[in-house]
């Protein structure tokens, strides 16, 4: 059974012959800007493997970037899907209405830690859409034109959301960028400024904010303050507890709406159903939530929820879309919240997090090129640097790693501003056996990099 089998590399190259055919005809009639840098063509997929076409394992710890929490074709949700195709296939929610996007609405209220006593949801289909439709909601309700989002911050790549990330290699040549986007500097603490104690950086990063509010855009005209939980492209960077308690503060003296991108940290990612869950202790909660990726499986789908008061008083028709909350997407959601819930999935993140999060500082203590090891639950980045001392950055041996452990059957991603953190992104039905199938072939690949 391939979700329970190990990596396995049968043909004498990768690509092998029948991958390297298709992988031609790729570069024939899709864009070079649309990357890839691995040999691999899937066939099909179980758990947190996948056999390509030459029948050659991939164990993945990237699951389509945050995608395949639940794993590829988990099968009651395939037979969920199945069912709803029976039926119908879409009906657009402004025509005529299907239970399936409500059933999904009540479902995201229900376990989305936003303020507010009632809430309202609404879907559409990508993480990007997500954060469009997030600010608009933020503008919609405070009346205020402009935003203030992170360095390191990855929010997406339709005009709005290429403004908000931070790493202008994904808008090369995109200008002019959209107005009224404001960047300040997010708590990279492994990066900040040489000698200064955590204590104090927690102030220099919130006078960062602020200075924004005296030489950018002033506070009352700010309606939205874009935060991600846990960076994911930017590098796996948590957010400090007491950094986002003094944005809690700042929003809510002048009025400003806390938006969580919880893209790539949702669905028990980090240990719970919401990255953001981790707040609760510190009574942080967002006014707006986005999320998108694993909500559906793969099936395209992502969600904003806020309070009633706030979705309300957005102007009608602002909002919406043909695709969004499409039948066959909502049938996947229902049955996939359904079983990491009944599953015990943020548990299992958890789980998976401490095994991978204890081996990876061994190989800190180990390794003079890991400079940092940090993360939430099963959401956990590696830093490579040239030596502990001086923090550079190795992008390059960052790219060797990757593609080593792909010739070796493990599918890693790299990740941050500098390109040199390794992401461990990986299903969370993932076996133990397989786990450790994983490390060993990570570690054997950095040794291999080193040399
Ligand atoms: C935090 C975050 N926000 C937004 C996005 C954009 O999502 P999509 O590619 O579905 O538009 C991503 C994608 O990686 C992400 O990680």
């Amino acid at each position: 059974m391939l979700g329970k089998a190990l990596p396995r590399i049968i043909t004498e190259t990768l690509p092998g012959p029948k991958a390297k055919e298709i992988l031609k005809r790729r570069s024939q009639v899709m864009p070079n800007a649309i990357g890839c840098m691995y040999p691999a063509v899937i066939k099909r997929g179980e758990g947190a493997m996948f056999e390509d076409v030459d029948g050659n394992y991939f164990l993945d710890w990237i699951g389509g970037v945050g995608v395949l929490n639940i794993g590829y074709s988990q099968p009651e949700v395939v037979e969920a899907v199945k069912a709803q195709a029976d039926c119908f296939f879409h009906g657009m929610q402004n025509i005529v209405t299907h239970e399936g996007y409500i059933a999904v609405c009540e479902k995201i209220c229900s376990i989305t830690p936003v303020r507010g006593e009632k809430k309202k949801a609404f879907l559409a289909n990508s993480g990007a859409e997500a954060n469009e439709n997030a600010v608009k909601i933020a503008k919609g309700f405070t009346k205020r034109d402009n935003i203030i989002v992170f360095s390191g911050a990855f929010h997406g790549r339709t005009l709005l959301t290429m403004t908000m990330t931070a790493n202008k290699a994904y808008a090369t040549g995109m200008g002019p960028m959209a107005n009224g986007v404001y960047r300040a500097q997010f708590p990279y603490l492994y990066r900040k400024p040489a000698g200064m104690p955590e204590e104090d950086a927690i102030d220099y990063y919130i006078n960062s904010l602020k200075e924004v509010f005296t030489e950018g855009i002033a506070p009352q005209y700010v309606a939205a303050i874009v935060v991600e939980p846990l960076q994911g492209e930017g590098g796996f960077i948590p957010a400090p507890i007491e950094w986002i308690k003094a944005i809690r503060k700042i929003c809510d003296d002048y009025g400003i709406m806390m938006v969580v991108d919880e893209v790539q940290s949702g669905f028990c990612r980090t240990g719970k159903m919401f990255a953001s869950e981790h707040w609760k202790d510190a009574g942080v909660q967002p006014d707006i939530l986005s999320t998108a990726k694993s909500i559906a499986a793969g099936v395209p789908l992502c969600a904003i929820v806020a309070s009633a008061e706030i979705m309300d008083s957005v102007p009608a028709g602002t909002v919406g879309g043909t695709f969004g909350g499409n039948a066959l997407a909502c049938a996947a959601a229902l049955k996939t919240i359904e079983i990491m819930e009944r599953d015990h999935l943020a548990e299992r993140s958890a789980e998976i997090g401490a095994t991978v999060m204890a081996r990876y500082n061994e190989w800190k203590e180990k390794y003079e090129c890991i400079g940092d090891v940090r993360g939430l639950g099963g959401m956990i980045g590696l830093e490579f640097v040239k030596d502990k001392k001086s923090k550079e950055p190795i992008p390059a041996m960052v790219k060797a790693i990757v593609l080593e452990a792909a010739q070796n059957g493990l599918m890693v991603e790299n990740a941050g501003t500098y390109g040199n953190v390794i992401r461990f992104l990986a299903p969370l039905v993932i076996t133990d056996e397989q786990l450790e199938e994983g490390l060993t072939i990570l570690e054997a690949a950095i040794q291999k990099c080193m040399e």
